[in-house]
């Protein structure tokens, strides 16, 4: 068994259950798309991403194994944005 926590949520699960498998047992929802169990578990959807403490990008709940002292959170706000997130009537590169 191991112990994480999803959503502040203190959970355990046997050992190589995923995220998305200890969500959905806990009732927290993650959306995902193309994740169909043992038929097509490629992760190529990127739909059901989550927050990972310690991990510096969203990694995809379906095919991520939650582990000992994980902390994750499924509906975290969005971080300051980018240039790519604002309108392009709006952004002018610095080099014009
Ligand atoms: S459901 Fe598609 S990447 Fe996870």
């Amino acid at each position: 068994m191991v112990n994480f926590k999803i959503n502040d949520r203190e959970l355990s699960a046997a050992a190589g259950t995923t995220i998305l498998e200890a969500a959905e047992k806990a009732g927290i929802p993650i959306p995902h798309l193309c994740f169909l169990k043992e038929i097509n578990e490629i992760a190529a959807c990127r739909m059901c991403v989550v927050e990972v403490e310690g991990i510096h990008r969203l990694v995809p709940a379906c095919n991520t194994e939650a582990l000992e002292g994980m902390v994750v959170q499924t509906n975290s706000p969005p971080g300051p944005a980018g240039p790519e997130d604002q309108p392009a009537a709006d952004f002018v590169p610095a080099q014009l």
